[in-house]
């Protein structure tokens, strides 16, 4: 997704700017730029490639001269990655220069009508209409025109904008899109993430739904969809720019697959004093558990996947129907849903679109909305009735995996708090479980203590053109991460089947060569899940387990095999997804991969 980053104070503009658009290249991004107000005019540099080629054309930040500025990662969605292509975009007549991210669904009628009136544009991309059309409803008035121009424009978008009128500010306005703004001493910021401003200042609003602000080095105003001005309620984020950057490791993702310790520890332990779970202001009691009738779950990718393994683990304690669906499917299915629903919405980022949009239609439809989130303020967790915060700290690579796993111990708290509740878990077992997830940080930290003889495999199997995942029950859906780990970063085919279903079709892919990694941590479905190797096997496919000390017995027939340290089968995911982060990584590092920025991805997916 597109990076955004504006500032408006003493310092020299543009170093600032190439230093925070730096901190948004984990989003994914093909092109950058920046604009400068240098007296009159407006000086913009941009270019196609990474940021070090920003850097080259500025003369490392030497140039543009000027103190207020914005800047822009493009991942491209109308146009093709080029100069000319790359934000900022400029109005024909070099008055108004922006930077957007999102989509103008209507910028092609628009575009038309502009040229229809002798506006010439410079580009091919959506974005560019917003520039032009600043120019062309010019009033004198230019964030009243601004307003004019939002009113406008059908579709997403996050906007900074400057103006040769006013050289000392900075304009900013959001719909559907994250922009933060950051207040700092005799300087603000704008930006698509507080990564970028983190460096200078942990006091940040967010902006709101169709609200604007107005930015100098002294002063933040803020206005309503009416232009109304607003009063906006700063927050303070105690994450350290250190937590934002790699800190000796060779890849963001390995420094915060590391991190899930302290991440799960964080998110866990505030949550359970003695053996009651407290969530923060979620308000689940014996009277509204008790009026639900279902549970949906609701997430993209691995947030979904995370979904899933609450789904086995709800339906189990909590004796009550647990829907997992894809945020982009569960919007156009015309869900059954209604004020005896609970649905959790998962998000590692808060923003991603097709998540914002289930979460809407959820709470259009009268259910009770909780969401799982790690961004404080983001979207998601201010539009949902109650949010439960993953404390995992500032996720930057793109493939989630701190994200991932305090995401599955967020539902096992909510899942045990609820089955607590309504009675549908003895007393002996609801402290077993809360004992094992209070257990997971330490049993992670055995993990990571030796990854040799994962790091081992990985490298042994790196250069294989099909990996299958496969499992029974909550291994399965483990699986389903296990398999987008690799997906995304190795860019080998992966596949997660559930074991007993690979008889029915799919085993006909299997051959010599085919990698097959078997999560078998389920002690009662360890005889199936030993059938379905040997028929991996009888097709002279490759099998690696992942097994348990109870279960590692599986592994004398296996090519391989890894054992996760002893525990309850019911709470395994997690550790079986740092055992599949570990391995996805390696094969990725050996493959030679962008690992922190794989290709055609971005971090947070904010179009639908
Ligand atoms: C996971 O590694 C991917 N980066 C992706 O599937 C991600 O989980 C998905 O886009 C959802 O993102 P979110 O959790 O920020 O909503």
């Amino acid at each position: 997704m597109c990076g955004i980053i504006g500032y408006a104070g003493g310092k020299q503009a543009a170093p600032v700017i190439l230093k925070g658009l730096e901190r948004l290249e984990y989003r994914g991004y093909d092109s950058s730029g920046i604009a400068v107000i240098d007296g009159e005019r407006i000086d913009v540099i941009k270019t196609c490639g990474k940021i070090k080629a920003l850097y080259a054309k500025t003369d490392c930040g030497a140039k543009p001269n000027g103190t207020v500025g914005i800047g822009h990662t493009r991942w491209a969605t109308h146009g093709v990655p080029s100069d000319v292509n790359s934000h900022p975009h400029t109005s024909q007549d070099g008055r108004f220069s922006i930077v957007h991210n999102g989509i103008i669904e209507n910028f092609a009628e628009l575009k038309a009508e502009l040229t229809a009136h002798g506006i010439k544009f410079a580009g091919d991309t959506d974005s560019e209409v917003i520039a032009q059309l600043m120019q062309y409803l010019y009033d004198g008035d230019v964030l009243g025109t601004l307003r004019l121009v939002t009113e406008r424009l059908i579709g997403s978008y996050a906007i900074g904008m400057i103006c040769t009128e006013t050289p000392d500010v900075v304009y900013a306005v959001r719909k559907d899109n994250p922009l933060v703004i950051g207040l700092g001493k005799n300087e603000n910021f704008i930006a698509s993430d507080i990564a970028a401003a983190l460096e200078y200042t942990h006091d940040f609003v967010q902006l709101g739904e169709s609200e604007f602000a107005k930015l100098t080095a002294h002063a933040v105003t803020f206005y309503d969809v009416n232009g109304t001005p607003v009063e906006k309620t700063p927050y303070r984020v105690d994450w350290d720019i250190s937590q934002a950057e790699k800190s000796g490791y060779p890849h963001f993702m390995l420094k915060e697959i590391y991190e899930q310790p302290r991440a799960l520890t964080e998110t866990v332990r505030p949550r359970i004093r003695g053996n009651e779970i407290t969530l923060d202001r979620i308000a689940l009691d014996a009277k509204n558990a008790n009026t639900f009738d279902k549970i949906d779950i609701i997430g993209c990718g691995s947030a979904y996947h995370a979904g899933i393994v609450g789904k086995a683990f709800m339906e189990k304690y909590c004796r009550i129907r647990v829907n997992c669906m894809l945020a982009s499917e569960y919007i156009y299915s015309d869900p059954i849903t209604d004020n005896r629903t609970l649905t959790i919405i998962i998000s590692q980022s808060g923003e991603t679109a097709d998540t914002l949009a289930a979460l809407r239609l959820a709470k259009k439809l009268g259910s009770h909305t909780v969401a799982i989130v790690n961004v404080m303020e983001s979207a998601i967790a201010r539009e949902a009735d109650d949010v439960l915060y993953t404390h995992a700290g500032p996720e930057i690579a793109v493939a989630t995996t701190k994200g991932y796993t305090t995401q599955v111990a967020a539902l096992y708290l909510i899942g045990l708090k609820i089955a607590k509740i309504k009675h549908t878990v003895s007393d002996a077992r609801y402290n077993e479980l809360l004992s094992e997830i209070e257990k997971l940080p330490n049993k992670v930290q055995t993990i990571l203590d030796d990854i040799s003889q994962i790091k081992d495999y990985a490298e042994k199997y790196a250069e294989h053109k099909c990996v299958f995942f496969i499992g029974r029950g909550t291994d399965y859906a483990a699986s389903l991460e296990g398999a987008l780990k690799l997906k995304e970063i190795s860019y080998i085919h992966a596949e997660a089947y559930a074991a007993g279903e690979l008889k029915h079709g799919t085993i006909s892919l299997i051959e010599k060569g085919t990698i097959t990694l078997a999560l078998v941590t389920q002690s009662a479905l360890q005889p199936k899940m030993l059938s379905n190797i040997k028929a991996v096997q009888s097709r002279e496919g490759t099998v690696l387990c992942v097994a348990t000390p109870k279960t590692k017995d599986v592994g004398s027939d296996a090519d391989g095999l890894l054992v996760i340290p002893d525990g309850d089968d019911d709470v395994t995911p997690v550790l079986t997804a740092v055992v599949l982060q570990i391995f996805a990584y390696y094969v990725a590092a050996k493959r030679g991969c962008d690992i922190d920025k794989p290709r055609n991805l971005a971090k947070s997916v904010t179009v639908e």
